[in-house]
């Protein structure tokens, strides 16, 4: 199974990325984790992405394409994963469709998680990562309005999408997932 969920800010990927690793032993692969990690080691990268993650400022697609890319290098190349904030624009999935055309493995489904942006702004706020104050948390808003709707065309024209809403319980968000993956 290779999936990709798409989403709002703060509507749960996350959440439900991980339910999925465990129940269905697939890699995680989370963009924002990881140039977070690039953050605090102090990296190149992580000097390039810090300024423009704390202003909710989406990260240049060839940065993240690159590291998504590497990933996919070497003896660790996960065959069955989900990714959680990748791919975020149209460039980003017509690479990853190249780097996964390349690499033999195609996607299996990409499930949007629906909900409201008051939902995610009152959820976010909750949480109180780093880049959870409510300028910051609107600009992700935005950004991800700029860009899904070209996204969502491009993977139902694909074939592969599902929408599922992501308000409820945790549990009965999973499960509805889990029904429309087809997966025991
Ligand atoms: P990233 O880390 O990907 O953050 P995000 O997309 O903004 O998503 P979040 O992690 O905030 O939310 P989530 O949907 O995973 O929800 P979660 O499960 O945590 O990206 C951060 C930044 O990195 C971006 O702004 C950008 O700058 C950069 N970046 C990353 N990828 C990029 C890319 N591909 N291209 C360019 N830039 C990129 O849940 C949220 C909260 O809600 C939690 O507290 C959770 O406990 C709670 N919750 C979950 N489910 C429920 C439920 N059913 N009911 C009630 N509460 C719930």
């Amino acid at each position: 199974m290779r999936l990709v969920l798409l989403g709002l800010p703060g509507c749960g990927k996350g959440t439900q990325a991980r339910l999925l690793v465990e129940r269905l032993g697939l890699t995680y692969i989370g963009t924002g984790d990881i140039l977070r990690d690039a953050i605090a080691r102090g990296t190149e990268m992580g000097r390039e992405v810090a300024p423009l993650m704390e202003r909710g400022l989406l990260v240049p697609d060839h940065r993240v394409n690159d590291v998504v890319a590497e990933l996919f290098r070497g003896e660790s190349r996960p065959e069955k994963f989900v990714t959680d904030g990748y791919p975020r624009t149209y460039a980003q999935a017509i690479s990853f469709d190249a780097l996964l055309r390349l690499e033999h493995l195609d996607l299996t489904h990409v499930i949007l998680l629906t909900i409201s942006d008051d939902e995610v702004v009152r959820r976010m706020l909750a949480r109180g990562r780093e880049d959870d104050n409510e300028d910051t948390i609107r600009r992700r808003l935005n950004e991800f309005h700029k860009n899904n709707d070209t996204l969502v065309e491009h993977y139902t024209r694909c074939g592969v999408l599902r929408e599922i809403p992501a308000v409820g319980a945790v549990e009965d968000i999973h499960a509805n997932i889990v029904r429309a993956l087809g997966a025991k």
